[in-house]
């Protein structure tokens, strides 16, 4: 499945879900002062989740461009040097506003990866929320029971804060999340060490793939937490990590997203991508930010 393709098949099925389909909102916010660039797809729908602005659709998907390299979400340092991190990149989301909940988002997810785009279901982890004694929160049993349904209890596994607390920045809407990690490595390397010791330590082969997010609360200002007027479904995939998967190769710079673009550098420098890790990492640091640049000047 080319990236066109897996795109229009995400879109295809969350619209045969009920979903309105949106389009991407710009990628540098003109009306959030606490916000430079979008860096995630829940950005454009915040007054929704804050109770600010009515819901037209109460359910939505999309794929939305983001932009991680500054404030809570960075992910600059890693561009390049690792084969799955981006400046710019798209989520692909479903949305609930004070329609469906957990049960709904994780049903939906696992159809979406193993009966439509045919995720190896042996290969999928998932986390949730472990609970936080800071914030006075429970662990998110609701979504273990949920995943239990499909996925052996040694394949749930429990985070804490960091990793399973999602919040857009240091105020604003947020609530647990639940992860789904796929693990890419050959059988050999799957053989000789456990997936599940992986999930989550920087590991390329065993990476992040979708985050349902629970909305549930809005962290004030103060840092404390509020519940929210209504319980909301935030999803945000990573389209190029997915296209990575489907294509079977083992670097989103391997797929059709970023080949053409690789190429055009080899051409130009006279230098074959793959020739030594100093200049691959350059390429791939040309080639995503020559992107980002692109979207980001197209954007306003
Ligand atoms: N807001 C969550 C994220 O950015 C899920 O979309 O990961």
């Amino acid at each position: 499945m080319n990236a066109q393709q897996t795109r229009q098949t995400f879109l295809d099925f969350f619209e045969k879900k009920s979903h309105h389909i949106v389009s991407s909102a710009p990628m540098v916010i003109k009306d959030d002062p606490t916000l430079m660039f979008t860096n995630a797809g829940m950005n454009q729908f915040k007054d929704i989740f804050l109770g600010n602005s009515p819901v037209k659709f109460p359910r939505i998907a999309n794929t939305q461009k983001c932009l991680r390299v500054s404030g809570k979400h960075n992910d600059l340092e890693e561009v390049g040097h690792d084969t799955y991190h981006h400046t710019m990149f798209e989520m692909l989301g479903n949305w609930s506003f004070g329609d469906y909940f957990k049960k709904d988002a994780i049903n939906w997810a696992w159809e979406l990866l193993t009966d439509v785009y045919k995720i190896d279901k042996d290969r999928l982890y998932v986390t949730i929320f472990g609970g936080d004694e800071g914030d006075n929160l429970q662990p998110d049993m609701e979504a273990h029971d949920l995943w239990k349904a499909h996925v052996p209890e040694n394949r749930i596994l429990r985070g804490n804060k960091k990793d399973n607390f999602w919040e857009m920045g240091d105020s604003g809407p947020c609530g647990p999340c639940s992860e789904i990690h796929v693990d890419i490595r050959n059988n050999q390397e799957r053989a000789e060490v456990d997936g599940a010791t992986l999930v989550n330590t920087g590991d390329p082969k065993v990476i992040e793939i979708w985050n349902l997010v629970f909305m549930e609360f809005n962290r004030l200002a103060n840092g404390s937490l509020q519940p929210l007027p209504a319980k909301h479904v935030d999803t945000g995939m990573g389209f190029e990590r997915l296209c990575m998967v489907l294509q079977q190769k083992q670097s989103n710079y391997d797929t059709d997203i970023f080949q053409p673009i690789i190429g055009k550098i080899a051409d130009i420098s006279g230098i074959r991508y793959g020739a030594a890790d100093k200049t691959d990492i350059a390429m791939r640091v040309i080639a995503d930010h020559v992107r980002a640049i692109a979207f980001a000047i197209a954007d306003g």
